[in-house]
């Protein structure tokens, strides 16, 4: 709900608040973001002050300091010190501005960014507020809209900036958010890592000065996920306060938090500002991308609830795709570049009978790519590998009970391909020197729009003339040599989000031409695992590292922010490709069975028990799907800080429940464990299998469970005992069916 009364804004959630007012004198003043409250004044609640070494403005008649005023969109020049949300040059070229609020208007359902990822599907029920600021400097107007979701707790920012001068005015910075806290006492979570190691959770308390997560790469990159959250130094995930910011975009980006003298906080969200500028001509629009943001004093999983809601029900793709997903045999572990079509029929029939949905044919199968040097940019298949085209393998799969699906890299092109020999300027490139290669592959320049035609056509024609039912889209290298041979030289710090632009816009063509076909994003696995691709791609492949133990700190961080249904995983071979570590079969399976499932080997090496047990996986995902599709995730043990990994899957209505707990280093003599369970409906009597018995869930919820770790198989290798797994299903009985 949005109230507006007394120059004062109040957004209201469920079970948060946020209000901001506008000052005597028009500056937009923030006062307040936190547990839900009244719609009190809360002009007393800041206290407008003098400070040594800063200017003196007027609010009406009250002396203050701007450096000291918690702001909306604040900007540089007139005596706030901090780092601002806008920097706009005018005719004049100074970057000086300042912004009065010129009005509002409060809109039933959502105002969304055009052209860019946003929370966009079943948004009846929400409500913006767009407030209009004019810039008195440069005479540059700017609209800030709030899109607010009572029931998700989230709240969504863009902005949009018009020039609404006689001249050109050059963007130098333009974030999303901007919100400042009169207090500091916050630590700064990041999600970081590199290739294989995504997400891990990384606290670290702020100080004075600017405590930033960015990206430069052109992707929002494995190394820092595009969110951040300000949480309290005491903060667990079932208690205490955690302000999430999460950016809906898959590249450049900066999320900062400033730190000032006198104990505010000011956090900045948006395109980086290094790495970008937009020139305005006069009439013009630039509109930032979305941020959502959600608060909680409920501890992390709170927050993370709310972000895993507002993606399920809102985003896109995440939105639009309902049902059972697919469960997938890919081929990359398994064979690699080895590819033939006679190798393949036998590697799909052995699947048969296992209950796998599609076979994925990935990297290989296309132009002359024996290894990862050629090819890219010919999507047309190679015949010396697969004489009949992809018919032959497509109808093997169709015999053998599975559907097909293909992997694609369309945003690359490598030097040995017919498309570099035919436009070699296509790449993202800068003349006179030779392009930085990165596995041996150049970037498409996708701010242009004949470059984005040509993929469309290749891509277009392979989707509509094979039967395609699944297509993993990678991304495997980042961009170097910003800029383009095709903008102004004025406009070269606009590249880095036109190219964002035009892979948005092919991936848009792409999934609206084909809406049966479920996409996968992938970059190097988790590389830009992000709302901006999510909105076009409902699941994203969460790390090239399969190996179970490392999934475990991967999958719980990326719950932090992403819902478990938008992450794929697969059991893979043993000893593990990027670890050699030998994990048992079922524990495994077990860690991959959180997210949308399939496995990364060839089932021809399969022993008769694993294939049984690979039946009995498929099953006991189709059980647990259902839960993820539309259950809350509960993170209850932390693979960060001990041996035991565990979480939970729980049904909306508390009826059904499934625990995963996973032992990733064996003590000896090892201590028991019990694991508390977490949103049971407190005076139901749940049945808890395996274990036979049937509790409360109030005593399931703080008696906890034991973890009996069940024995480990005998035939699986000497260090199998070192990890082992536990699965648990809860199922409300009636009453008098307790005992
Ligand atoms: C990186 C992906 O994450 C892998 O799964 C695989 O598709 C390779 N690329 C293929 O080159």
């Amino acid at each position: 709900m949005i109230v507006a009364k007394n120059q004062t804004f109040y957004l209201e959630t469920e079970h948060t608040s946020y209000v901001m007012d506008i000052l005597p004198g028009g500056m937009l003043r923030h006062l307040y973001y936190g547990s839900r409250i009244g719609e009190d004044s809360l002009a007393y609640h800041h206290l407008l002050q003098e400070r040594s070494m800063s200017p003196l403005m007027m609010a009406g008649d009250i002396p203050a300091s701007a450096d000291t005023i918690p702001q909306e969109y604040p900007v540089f020049g007139r005596g706030d010190y901090r780092s601002p949300a806008l920097m706009a040059e005018g005719e004049q070229g100074r970057r000086i501005h300042e912004l009065t609020a010129s009005g509002f208007r409060i809109v039933e359902g959502a105002v969304l960014p055009e052209n860019l990822p946003c929370l966009d599907a079943d948004m009846d029920d929400a409500a913006t507020l767009e407030i209009s600021l004019k810039d008195r400097v440069t005479g540059v107007e700017i609209l800030l809209y709030y899109v607010v979701l009572e029931k998700e707790d989230v709240i969504a920012r863009h902005a949009v900036i018009r020039n609404a001068t006689g001249g050109p005015v050059t963007l130098r910075r333009a974030a999303s958010l901007a919100m400042d806290f009169e207090r500091a006492d916050f630590e700064f979570l990041t999600l970081s890592g590199t290739w294989a190691r995504e997400r891990h959770i990384n606290r670290r308390p702020l100080a004075q000065g600017v405590t930033a997560a960015a990206s430069r790469r052109g992707a929002s990159g494995h190394q820092l996920n595009p969110f951040a959250a300000l949480v309290g130094k005491h903060t667990t995930e079932s208690e205490g306060e955690a302000y999430g910011f999460a950016f809906v975009y898959s590249g450049d980006f900066r999320i900062e938090a400033e730190v000032d003298a006198y104990d505010s906080t000011r956090i900045l969200v948006g395109l980086n500002p290094e790495t970008f500028s937009w020139r305005l001509e006069p009439g013009e629009e630039f509109t930032t991308p979305q941020v959502l943001f959600t608060y909680s004093d409920r501890g992390l999983n709170a927050m993370s609830q709310s972000f895993h809601s507002a993606c399920r029900r809102h985003l896109g793709s995440c939105a639009r795709t309902h049902g059972s997903r697919p469960v997938v045999v890919n081929s990359w572990e398994a064979v690699y570049y080895d590819l033939s079509e006679e190798r393949l029929k036998e590697f799909i029939r052995n699947c048969r009978g296992l209950g796998i949905d599609i076979f994925v044919l990935d990297d290989g199968w296309f132009g002359h790519r024996d290894n990862d040097r050629s090819s890219l940019g010919d999507w047309y298949v190679d015949r010396k590998k697969f004489p009949e085209g992809l018919g032959g393998i497509i109808r093997c799969c169709h015999e053998n009970g599975m559907k097909f699906g293909i992997w694609v890299e369309p945003e690359m092109v490598s030097k040995d391909s017919e498309l570099y020999r035919s436009h070699p300027d296509w790449c993202i490139h800068c003349s006179g020197l030779e392009p930085v290669e990165s596995r041996h592959q150049l970037v498409l320049d996708l701010s242009r729009a004949e470059v984005v035609d040509n993929l469309f056509g290749q891509l277009s024609r392979l989707l509509a003339e094979n039967d395609i039912s699944y297509v993993k889209w990678d991304f495997n290298r980042n961009l170097t040599d910003n800029g383009s041979a095709f903008l102004a030289p004025g406009r070269q710090g606009e590249h880095a989000h036109r190219y964002m632009l035009g892979a948005y816009e092919l991936m848009r063509r792409l999934t609206e031409a084909f809406p049966l076909v479920l996409f996968e994003g992938c970059s190097g696995g988790g590389g830009r695992f992000d709302f901006g691709l999510l909105y076009y791609m409902p699941q994203i492949w969460t790390s090239d590292d399969s190996d179970a133990i490392e999934r475990l700190k991967i999958q719980y961080g990326t719950s932090m922010v992403y819902p478990p249904a938008a992450m794929t995983a697969h059991v893979s071979a043993c000893p593990n490709h990027q670890t050699g570590r030998t994990v048992p079969f079922y524990v495994r399976g077990a860690v991959a069975q959180m997210c949308h499932y399939g496995y990364e080997m060839d089932a021809g090496r399969l022993s008769e028990t694993e294939r049984e047990q690979v039946r009995e996986q498929i099953e006991t995902h189709s059980r647990i799907e259902p839960l993820l599709e539309t259950g809350d995730f509960y993170r209850l043990e932390n693979p960060f800080e001990g041996t035991l990994c565990a979480w939970q899957l729980v049904q909306k209505d508390g009826s059904q429940s499934y625990v995963c707990a996973v032992i990733q280093r064996a003590e000896p003599n090892p201590r028991g464990k019990y694991i508390r369970l977490r949103g049971l409906l407190p005076e139901k009597y749940y049945r808890v299998q395996p274990l036979g018995v049937t509790l409360r869930g109030d005593t399931l919820m703080h008696a906890g469970l034991p973890v009996l770790l069940p024995k480990a198989e005998e035939d699986n290798g000497p260090r199998q005992e070192e990890y082992a797994a536990a699965e648990f299903w809860l199922a409300c009985v009636r009453r008098g069916e307790e005992e």
